[in-house]
């Protein structure tokens, strides 16, 4: 009997929008309903990627052109695919990732100034049409986002330190990805509290996969 493919599940947003407790709260649903899941995260999520992550996030928010960032993130996401989210799959089980390709289109292409047919040629070549069964992109208006993101302490990564213009084009970057792909993405409202945005999660996941 051959093992049915497990579901790749992302989620995406800005800062402070809730995203990793989100991910968390959505696998232990899963969980509950006998699925097995992977949580997994980008950038990272395979120790070679790991090992890039660090190359990412720290240091001063102009380290890298937006080109070079690019070709690291794909290098990370090439390796945690091969590593991490396609064996999960093949195994049959659901595989649910902080953050994918679409981060890249949001952060280096439309908030940082990466053309999109560049990123789409990387993409091509570092992830073939690998794309996710359904994407939730979690949307918080900016102020909102960054208060929370403030609230956890001082910024922890590079990419929390750029203005709140970029934050903002990051915002509008997520909406207009889940307008462009409507059959993939379902914009999540993250406002309220951890278990109402919980609520909305699964309602999506469930009405995508049909599950009771
Ligand atoms: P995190 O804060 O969700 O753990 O993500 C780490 C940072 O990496 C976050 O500020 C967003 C950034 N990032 C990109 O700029 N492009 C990408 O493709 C990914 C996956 C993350």
């Amino acid at each position: 009997m051959t093992t049915a493919r497990g579901r790749f599940i992302t989620l995406e947003g800005g800062e402070g929008t809730g995203k990793s407790t989100q991910v968390r709260r959505l696998c232990a649903a899963l969980e509950i309903r006998g699925i097995a899941q992977t949580m997994t995260r980008e950038p990272g999520g395979s120790p070679g990627a790991e090992d890039i992550r660090r190359l990412l996030v720290d240091g001063e928010p102009g380290r890298w052109t937006p080109l070079a960032e690019t070709l690291l993130l794909f290098a990370a996401r090439s390796d945690h695919i091969a590593h991490t989210i396609e064996p999960a799959l093949a195994a049959g089980r659901w595989v649910v990732c902080d953050r994918f390709t679409d981060s890249t289109y949001a952060y280096q292409g439309m908030a940082r100034g990466l053309a999109r047919e560049t990123i789409r040629r990387i993409e091509a070549v570092a992830v073939g049409k690998f794309t996710p069964d359904l994407t939730l992109i979690l949307d918080l208006p900016t102020d909102q986002g960054l208060a929370r993101a403030a609230a956890r302490g001082p910024a922890e990564s590079r990419f929390e330190k750029f203005d709140n213009g970029f934050h903002e084009s990051l915002r509008q970057a997520f909406l207009d990805i889940a307008r462009r792909h409507p059959e993939r993405c379902v914009v999540i409202d993250a406002s309220g509290s951890a278990e109402e945005v919980a609520g909305r999660v699964w309602a999506a996941v469930a009405a995508r996969f049909r599950i009771t």
